[in-house]
């Protein structure tokens, strides 16, 4: 038995730290896309081979232990598969090869694409089926309890569910998710890549999460009355009861209650076919993380600074967790070119490494077939 599995990228629009809130996300998949051919083989092995790397690595199912330390991109796949397990799928030797132009590291989720196709691909070659919400909670599971990031469920969804030429709104308290058409006309979605590394964001991002769980604690007490997330809680009663909250953690609070709002605002504009509108909640969602949430970088502030002048970009955001990564433009297809030169003449200036550009439609989300 043979496998084949795409799983896209994704950029997420609007909707950031808001899913380990409990609250709305808005992401699409992208056009860039890992593909991964897998065969079942005999035994407890699995090799795997990363064309991409020229790197391979091998390892035993009955040996999958959660990683200590710096996981390695193997490490991804061997999560999916005890993560698997646990839930009770059946795990078969397999060889697999991966081949990707989704960029790593750049806050594009090649790792939820990689757990997804890993993911699919086992369990179609054990002879079993799952679906695509399922999956996406085993895969969201293996990066939580074996890799160690405590990521909300929106990567693995948008990986999953996304389609063609739409977002995806996706509640992440009841996972319950429409798909919302992105119908972007002369527009396009560019994406920059910073280029900052990102490699304390593991740590900076679990610390983002407990701060919010923090302020729940803190304006559940204040209140008499226990909150389970930030979701839960309206602006009139942080308000009334901001004066327990340190600063950090009121700001944390305030800004993922304001961007619930503009992700459902978001989906309104884009159903009303308002791109300008659209744009501008980009632009006051990026505020929010620099200001409140504080996650973005001088990086890409300038790459949002640079975009918003000029003409035809309707708005411009970091997405992803931030801390590096990239960022996304909303931009009047003739004014592309102005746009990245801009960006990279202001990175040149300022002493960066010249960024790195990727345009995108709403691509499709995973697909399989075996043969
Ligand atoms: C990362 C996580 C997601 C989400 C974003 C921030 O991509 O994997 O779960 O929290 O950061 O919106």
């Amino acid at each position: 038995m043979k496998v084949l599995a795409r799983a896209p990228g994704r950029v997420n629009l609007i909707g950031e730290h808001t899913d380990y809130n409990m609250g709305f996300v808005l992401p699409a998949a992208l056009d860039q896309a890992l593909s991964l051919y897998g065969r079942k083989t005999e035994g407890r092995v699995v090799t795997a081979y990363a064309a991409g790397l020229n790197a391979s690595a091998s390892f035993n199912l009955d040996q999958l232990e959660p990683v200590q330390g710096e996981p390695q991109w193997y490490d991804y796949i061997k999560a999916v598969f005890w993560s698997l397990r646990l839930e009770g799928f059946p795990l078969v030797g397999a060889e697999i090869e991966l081949n990707s132009n989704i960029p790593i590291g750049a806050g594009l989720s090649s790792s939820a694409a990689l757990e997804m196709a890993a993911g699919a691909a086992m369990v179609a070659l054990a002879g079993r089926s799952i679906s695509c919400d399922r999956l996406a909670i085993a895969c969201w599971r293996a990066e939580n309890e074996y890799i160690g990031v405590r990521c909300g469920i929106m990567d693995q969804f948008a990986v999953g569910l996304s389609r063609k030429d739409q977002a995806l709104f996706l509640d992440c308290r009841s996972r319950e998710y429409r798909h919302v058409p992105l119908i972007l006309g002369d527009y396009r979605l560019l994406i920059v890549d910073s280029r900052v590394n990102r490699s304390l964001a593991g740590s900076a991002y679990n610390r983002r999460r407990q701060e919010c769980e923090e302020a729940v604690e803190v304006i559940s007490k204040a209140c008499g009355h226990q909150f389970n997330s930030l979701r839960e809680i309206n602006l009139e009663t942080l308000n009334r009861v901001g004066n327990f909250l340190t600063d950090p953690l009121y700001r944390r609070s305030l800004y993922v209650i304001e961007e619930n709002r503009r992700v459902e605002s978001a989906v309104q504009s884009l159903e009303r076919g308002d791109l300008e509108e659209f744009g501008a909640l980009m632009l006051s969602s990026h505020a929010g993380l620099r200001d409140l949430y504080e996650v973005s970088c001088p990086e890409l502030d300038l790459i949002v600074d640079s975009a918003v002048v000029i003409d035809g970009v309707a708005g411009a955001r970091m997405t992803g967790a931030g801390f590096g990564g990239c960022a996304v433009a909303l931009v009047n297809r003739r004014s592309i070119d102005r746009l990245e030169k801009e960006i990279a003449r202001a990175f040149q200036d300022a002493g960066y490494r010249r960024p790195l550009f990727y345009l995108s439609t709403a691509g499709s989300g995973l697909s399989f077939e075996t043969f």
